[in-house]
C-alpha cells in the first residue's frame, strides 16, 4: 500500500529550485515523467505544475535504491534529498532546472500508476477524443497547464481591472426564462411546475440591463453562457463571457474602457504592449474592403469593386451580376501566378463553399504573359482596365467573383484568408485589434420574409438613422460594435434602447405582437417603465480570448473539460439517459427516436 506523507512537508515545487539552492536539503513531491535505470544509478524526472526536476538514486542506498528501480511513469513520489550541481557534461540547458539534480535520501511512493493511455508530454499527437476521454491526464501536459494558468491570470486581471474602474461583479441566475437571443436554448424541466421549463442563459443580457435599471451603474461578471448551436473550433455549447454593462454612456465610453482592459490584460498576462485606441472601422467599410465583419487586418489583399469596369463587357457572368443589382469584385493574390491548375481549382472550391457559383481569374507570369479563365469574352482594353484596377504586376493572380453582394463579400473574404494561409503570411505574434462599428440594426430573414435583429431586439439605432426605420429599415445602422482580433470575433455589444416608444416600435418591426413581447420579456419592458438610465455594454468571449493569447486553434484547448463536436463529453459520457423515476418526477415521457420513424 502507499505510504503516508505524515512527517514530510513539501519545501519547494519542482522547478522552483535552481543552482542557488545547491547544498540545501529539500522535500519535493510530484509525478514521475520518466525513470531511467542505468544499473548503478536510477534517474527520475519528477514533474509538477512548475516543471521537471531530476532526482538521482545510487546503489549505495540499498533498500531505497531497490524501491527506486520499481518506479514507473506517473507514480506519485515524495523525495527528500540534497540539491547538487550536475557534472558540466550533464547540464541540460533546455530545462529550467537543468543545472541541478537532487541526490535522494528518502523516497516514498505516495501512489502508483497504471501505464497511462496517453503520453503526458508537450504537443502530444494523440487524437482528441482519447485526450478528452482521459482529460484529467491530458491536463497534466505542460502546454495544457500553461493554457489554464493563463486563463486564471486573465480572469484575475479582468476582476482587478473592472474593479479599479468602478464595476461591480454581480451574479445572475442560471435557471432563467427562455429569452430571445438568437441561438437555441438549453431547457431544464421543472419538477414543481409540470410542463414548464427553465432555460439556461445564452448570456446574462436582460439581467444586466435590469441591474442598470436598479442603479448599479457599472456591472461585470465572468459568466457562463449556454447555447445549443452547431459547434466549431471556436464554439462550445457552454462557454464563458466577460460580461459588461454601463449606465450613462455612449459608444465611445464603452469602447474606451473595454480596450483599456485588453491593453492591461495583454501587458500583465503576456508582457505585450498594445497600442490604444484600437482602429475603429464602420461595418460597411469592413465589408467593402475585407468582405467580412471580422476582418483579419494583419495583411492587405483587399477587395476591389470592378463592377463599373465590367458592366458592359462581353462576359455574361459579370454583366448579369451587375445588372441584377449584385457586383463583381476581385482580390489580387500577390505572387500567386505560380499556382498550379490544381491549386487554382482548390481556390475555386473555396468560393463555392461560400455559395459563389464560380471564380474567374487572371494570372500574369514573370514574363508578363497573361492567362485567364475568361479572356475570350473580354477586349484587350477591358482586361488592361481590370489589371489596372487591382494594381496587378507580374507574378500576381487576380481572382474575381460575380454574384449578389453578400455572396461576393463572403466568398472573397474567405478566399482572401485562404490565400493568406497558403502563403503562410499570418503571424500569430501579431495582434491586430480593431472595433467594427455601426452594424446594421436588422438583417433580412429570407425564410421568414421579414427583418430580424442583427444583434438583439434591445439594440439602439444610430440617432441619425432613426428616421429610416419607417422607410428603409435595411439601411438603419445600430449603435452596435464588435471587437475583432486577427479575424476572430472576440466580443460584441451595443448601446441599448432605453426609450419605451422606440422599444415598442422595434418589437413591432421585428414581428412581435404586444402579447408575444409581454410573454417573452414583459418583465424587462415593465422595468423600463420605472426610470431607465441610458445604458450599453458588451461581452468578450473569454475562451476565444485565451485561445488567441495561447496561440492555439481551438477553444477546447483552453477549457478544462470541453465538449466534443457533437456536444457530448467522452470522459463522463454526458449527456446520458436517466432513471425512469427521474423522468417521472419531471413529468417527462421520452419519445424514443426509433419510434418516430
Ligand atoms: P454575443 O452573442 O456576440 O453577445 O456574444 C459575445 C461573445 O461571446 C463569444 N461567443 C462564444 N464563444 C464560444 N462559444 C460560443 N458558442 C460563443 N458564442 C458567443 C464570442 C462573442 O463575441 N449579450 C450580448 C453582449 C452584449 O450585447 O452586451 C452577447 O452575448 O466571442
Ligand atoms: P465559363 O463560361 O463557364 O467557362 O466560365 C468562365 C469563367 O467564369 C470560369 O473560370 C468560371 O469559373 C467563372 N465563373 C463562373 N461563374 C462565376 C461567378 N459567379 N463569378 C466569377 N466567376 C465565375
Amino acid at each position: 500500500m502507499g505510504e503516508s506523507i505524515y512527517g514530510l512537508t513539501r519545501s519547494h515545487k519542482c522547478a522552483e529550485l535552481t543552482s542557488a539552492n545547491i547544498g540545501e536539503t529539500v522535500t519535493v513531491m510530484g509525478w514521475v515523467q520518466k525513470q531511467r535505470n542505468l544499473g548503478s544509478l536510477v534517474f527520475v524526472d519528477l514533474r509538477d505544475r512548475t516543471g521537471i526536476l531530476q532526482l538521482v538514486f545510487t546503489d549505495k542506498d540499498g533498500e531505497m535504491f531497490n524501491k527506486a528501480k520499481t518506479i514507473r511513469s506517473e507514480y506519485v513520489l515524495a523525495v527528500v534529498g540534497t540539491v547538487a550541481a550536475r557534472a558540466p557534461e550533464a547540464v541540460n540547458a533546455k530545462m529550467a532546472t537543468g543545472e541541478i539534480e537532487i541526490n535522494a535520501r528518502e523516497l516514498r511512493i505516495l501512489s502508483s500508476s497504471e501505464t497511462p493511455p496517453i503520453y503526458i508530454e508537450e504537443n502530444s499527437e494523440v487524437n482528441e477524443i482519447t485526450r478528452l476521454k482521459y482529460r484529467y491526464l491530458d491536463l497534466r501536459r505542460p502546454d495544457m497547464q500553461r493554457n489554464l494558468i493563463l486563463r486564471h491570470r486573465v480572469a484575475k486581471v479582468a476582476r482587478d481591472y473592472y474593479d479599479d474602474n468602478g464595476f461591480l461583479e454581480v451574479e445572475t441566475p442560471i435557471l432563467i426564462k427562455s429569452t430571445p437571443e438568437g441561438a437555441r436554448d438549453y431547457l431544464v424541466p421543472s419538477r414543481v411546475h409540470p410542463g414548464k421549463f427553465f432555460a439556461l442563459p445564452q448570456s446574462p443580457q436582460l439581467y444586466k440591463q435590469l441591474l442598470m435599471v436598479s442603479g448599479f451603474d457599472r456591472y461585470f461578471q465572468i459568466a457562463k453562457c449556454f447555447r445549443d448551436e452547431d459547434l466549431r473550433a471556436d464554439r462550445q455549447p457552454e462557454f464563458t463571457q466577460i460580461d459588461i454593462e454601463m449606465s450613462f454612456v455612449n459608444v465611445d465610453d464603452v469602447l474606451t474602457v473595454n480596450e483599456g482592459f485588453v491593453k492591461r490584460v495583454f501587458k500583465e498576462a503576456l508582457g505585450i504592449e498594445l497600442k490604444t485606441p484600437f482602429l475603429r472601422m464602420p461595418y460597411a467599410e469592413a465589408m467593402e474592403r475585407f468582405g467580412s465583419d471580422k476582418p483579419d487586418i494583419r495583411f492587405g489583399m483587399e477587395l476591389v469593386n470592378v463592377s463599373e469596369l465590367v458592366a458592359d463587357c462581353g462576359f455574361k457572368v459579370f454583366t448579369d451580376a451587375v445588372a441584377n443589382g449584385g457586383s463583381v469584385r476581385a482580390i489580387n493574390a500577390k505572387g500567386c501566378a505560380k499556382f498550379s491548375r490544381k491549386e487554382i481549382d482548390a481556390l475555386v472550391e473555396v468560393v463555392r463553399t461560400y455559395k459563389a457559383k464560380g471564380m474567374a481569374w487572371i494570372s500574369i507570369d514573370g514574363n508578363n504573359e497573361i492567362k485567364s479563365s475568361f479572356a475570350k469574352f473580354m477586349t484587350e482594353d477591358e482586361m488592361k482596365a481590370l489589371l489596372g484596377a487591382v494594381q496587378a504586376e507580374p507574378g500576381d493572380l487576380i481572382c474575381f467573383v460575380a454574384d449578389k453582394n453578400e455572396v461576393v463579400y463572403d466568398a472573397l473574404g474567405q478566399l482572401r484568408l485562404e490565400v493568406a494561409r497558403k502563403l503562410d503570411i499570418l503571424n500569430p505574434e501579431d495582434y491586430n485589434f480593431l472595433w467594427v462599428t455601426e452594424f446594421p440594426l436588422f438583417e433580412y430573414d429570407e425564410e421568414e420574409g421579414r427583418y430580424a435583429a442583427k444583434h438583439h431586439p434591445f439594440t439602439c439605432p444610430m440617432d441619425e438613422d432613426v428616421a429610416l426605420l419607417d422607410t428603409e429599415p435595411g439601411k438603419v445602422r445600430a449603435k452596435a460594435y464588435d471587437i475583432v482580433l486577427n479575424g476572430v470575433e472576440l466580443g460584441g455589444g451595443s448601446i441599448r434602447i432605453h426609450m419605451q416608444e422606440l422599444q415598442a416600435k422595434m418589437l413591432e418591426m421585428l414581428g412581435f405582437t404586444q402579447e408575444d413581447a409581454n410573454r417573452k420579456f414583459g418583465f424587462l419592458l415593465d422595468a423600463f417603465k420605472y426610470g431607465t438610465p441610458p445604458h450599453g455594454g458588451m461581452a468578450f468571449g473569454l475562451d476565444r480570448m485565451i485561445m488567441l493569447m495561447a496561440k492555439t486553434s481551438s477553444i477546447r484547448d483552453v477549457i478544462a473539460f470541453p465538449k466534443v463536436q457533437n456536444a457530448s463529453s467522452p470522459m463522463d459520457n454526458a449527456p446520458d439517459i436517466v432513471d425512469g423515476k427521474q423522468l417521472e418526477e419531471l413529468h417527462i415521457d421520452v419519445i424514443k427516436e426509433n419510434t418516430l420513424y
